[in-house]
This record gives structure tokens, sequence and C-alpha cells, in this order.
């Protein structure tokens, strides 16, 4: 079994899905891991490291491979060196890749999308949404840290005092926890607010105050946030303005999923915050929880500064290839066979396996994914056949 490593290509990326310390557990399965020359330049991985952890480093990697590896979903060229019946798994946001989808499909291969990893304890290895939203977290406090002309700690020194800074954290899931709790051993006080009932014990444990706006909690199926009705938005918004006012930093992070980002911040409230103040938008990949934000740009509100964030997780790339990486080889233990007495290491997802099933985009020649399916190729007239399980 040949699992291959691509070197991202697409603008701006700079992770790498396999890093050299875990290449060992992938040839323990009796898998032979080829990675492509360069894979790992930009999260600082030389390719002699891949080399002495047992890999091969060979260009066009994917052909002959039986697995693709890659963060972004995989080129159309190395789509197109994948032999029938080869896999890929990699981050595949089914709704804007149809044409990728459909070239999978057509290739007869068989594509799993990390982020449609279902959200079980089970799958808590395999969670690649979570793994990044960590790393996204952490920079949007330190990113509000660098761009603050002030300190965040108090500090106290013999000329005098400076006051700690004040920084609201809207949306406290695991990439809002994260900030709360880097912003916090950066010395700030920090407040958080989310819509879920859960959320004010989860922000007093990583060293937030919770922000209680006396609104009804707006808790979805599976512990998620549902989608905010017009009139509720304006009311949080309201409630919300003399917070975000007086705040020296606003870091948001809300998301609805499979929705555009709420928005819970207008240009207005921004503009009522202090001059030098600061604005961190780590939803603006999403369309943003602030009006105006611009992905990958900063943008002038009043006083204020907009940090809209883009594919932040690939501006911390060490530890986000990490910590991905580590997602996909529990995800690829899950649907590999090891080698033993019986034979080599074969590629073999069990569609019965629920994380199989969930995270399964095309397989077969055909698209797996039901609402994908539909979206692409309309209703289901016929059935659609379950793949058998594969087995040796
Ligand atoms: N394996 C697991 O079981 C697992 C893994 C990760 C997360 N979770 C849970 O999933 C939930 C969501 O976490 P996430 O990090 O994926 O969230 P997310 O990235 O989807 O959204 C970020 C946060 O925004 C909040 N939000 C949505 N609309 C809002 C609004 N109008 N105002 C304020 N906040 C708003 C959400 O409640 C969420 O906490 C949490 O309960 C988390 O504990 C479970």
């Amino acid at each position: 079994m040949k699992i291959a490593v691509a070197r991202e290509t697409r603008e701006g990326e700079t992770r790498v899905a396999l890093v050299p310390e875990l290449v060992g557990r992938l040839t323990a399965l009796g898998a032979t891991v080829v990675v492509e020359p360069g894979a790992g330049r930009h999260a600082l991985v030389p390719d002699e490291e891949y080399v002495a952890a047992g890999a091969l480093v060979e260009k066009a990697a994917a052909e002959r491979a039986d697995v693709l590896l890659s963060v972004a979903p995989p080129s159309p060229e190395d789509v197109g060196r994948l032999k029938n019946g080869a896999a890929t798994i990699s981050f595949l946001p089914v709704d804007t890749e149809r044409p990728l989808v459909a070239m999978l499909r057509d290739r007869g291969v068989t594509s799993f999308a990390m982020e449609l990893v279902p959200r079980t304890s089970r799958a808590q290895a395999m969670d690649a949404l979570s793994s990044q939203s960590v790393v996204v977290g952490y920079r949007g406090a330190v990113v509000a840290a660098g761009l603050l002309r002030s300190f965040m700690p108090m500090t106290m020194t013999a000329a005098g005092t400076v006051p700690a800074a004040e920084v609201l954290v809207l949306g406290a899931g695991v990439a809002g926890l994260q900030a709360i709790a880097t912003a916090r051993r950066l010395g700030a006080v920090v407040r958080g607010y989310d819509v879920r009932p859960s959320s004010a014990d989860e922000i007093r444990s990583v060293g937030g105050e919770p922000l209680d706006l006396g609104l009804e909690p707006l808790d979805g199926p599976g512990g998620y946030a549902r989608e905010m009705t017009r009139e509720r938005a304006t009311r949080q918004r309201e409630l919300l303005a003399p917070h975000v006012a007086r705040a020296d930093a606003l870091i948001t992070t809300a998301a609805v999923p499979g929705r555009r980002a709420p928005v819970l911040v207008s240009r207005a409230m921004v503009e009522r915050m202090r001059p030098g103040s600061v604005v961190v938008d780590l939803a603006a990949d999403a369309g943003g929880n602030v009006q105006g934000v611009r992905a990958g740009s900063v943008v002038r509100m009043g006083g204020a500064q907009v940090w809209g964030g883009r594919n932040v997780a690939a501006q911390v790339p060490g530890p986000a290839s990490r910590l991905y990486a580590a997602n996909v080889v529990s995800l690829l233990t899950l649907v590999t066979y090891p080698a033993d007495e019986e034979g080599p290491a074969v590629f073999a997802p069990d569609f019965d396996d629920e994380i199989v099933d969930g995270c399964c985009v095309t397989y077969g020649g055909a698209i797996h994914h039901a609402p994908t399916r539909v979206a692409i190729e309309g209703p289901d007239l016929a059935p659609h056949p379950t793949p058998d399980p594969v087995r040796r």
C-alpha cells in the first residue's frame, strides 16, 4: 500500500498533511510513504527529515498511490495521476468544490472530507475542524495582541501602572475558548459570549468571564448553535454594543454549521470603539461576524483596525500540520488492514462504520455523500447502492 503526501499548491496553503514524527505509524501498518519534494517546506520540514523517518521523497508521488494525503483539496493534476480505486484524504468543502467532486467520481477515486468526520467522542482523534480551530483561536489572540498599541497585562512599574487590556470574545466554541485562554495567558481581562447554554461554564473554565445578555439560549441539535432570527440578531447587537465599545480588542469566532457566519457586530458598533482598538474576525472566511470585514485584509473603521482572518490555521503551519497529520493518520488507521501473515497492508474502508460512511464523499464511481449527490446530480431516482464493506 503506497501512501503519497502532496505538496500543497493552493495559494497561501503552508501546511503539510503528514509530518515526519508520524511516518512510523504508517510504515508500522506495512505501508510505504512517498512524499513529494518540498511538501513540508512552508511548514519548515525539510525533505531529509521525511527520509530519516523512513519515507521516500519522489516527484509525482500520486502516481500509483493507493491513498493521497493533502490539506487543501487535491489538485486536478494529482487527481488525474491517481489510479481508479485510489483514495484521497483532505479537507474537501463539498459546496464549493463541486467540479472537483465530479472529477473524483468520474475517475473512480474514493475521497474523504476531513470536515465531514462526525463530531462524536469516538471520532475525536480525527476531528480536524477542532484541531485547526485550536490553532485559529491561538493565532487570533496573538494577532490582537500584536495589533494593539498597548500592553495586554496590567503592568506595574516605578513610573506607574498600565491597566490590562479588555478583550471580548464572541463565540466560545473550540476557537473562541482557545482565544480566551490565550488572551488570559497574555494577561488581559477577558469576557466571552456564546448563545449555547453550556458556554458560561466553558468560558469560566479557561479563565474568562461569561457575559450574560439575558437572552434565551440558542442551542440546536448535537449541542451546536441554531441560527438567529432577524429580531434576535438585532436585539443581540443592541445588547452587545456597549460591551464592544468598551473593549480594547474584540475577537469574533461565531459560526453556525453549514451556514454563513452570523453578523454579530455592525460597522457602527465598531466605530464606537476607542481609537487604537482592534477587531479580529476569525469567521471572515465564512462571510464574517463583523459587517464590512475583508478576509485577508485589515480595514479601518472609525479609530479601530479590523483584521479579517484568511486560512488562519495556515499562519501557524508547524502545530497546525502536526495536529492535522495526527487526525489524518487516525482516519487512515481506521480504513487500513495492516499487513500480517495473510498479506500486505490494504486500503479497506468499512462503510458500516459511521465515521467512514459520514466523511466519504465519492466511492466506486458514485457520489456517496447524499446531500452532495443531490446538489450535483439532482434528486435520487433510484435507491443509491451502499457499498459492501471492503475485505481482503
Ligand atoms: N467531538 C465532539 O464531540 C466535539 C468536537 C468539537 C466541538 N464540539 C462541540 O461543538 C460545539 C461547537 O463548537 P465549534 O468550535 O465547532 O463551534 P463553531 O466553530 O461551529 O462555532 C463557534 C461558536 O460560535 C457560537 N455561535 C453561533 N452563533 C452565535 C451567535 N449568534 N452569537 C454568539 N455565538 C454564536 C457557537 O455556539 C459556537 O460555540 C461546542 O459545543 C463544542 O463543545 C464537540
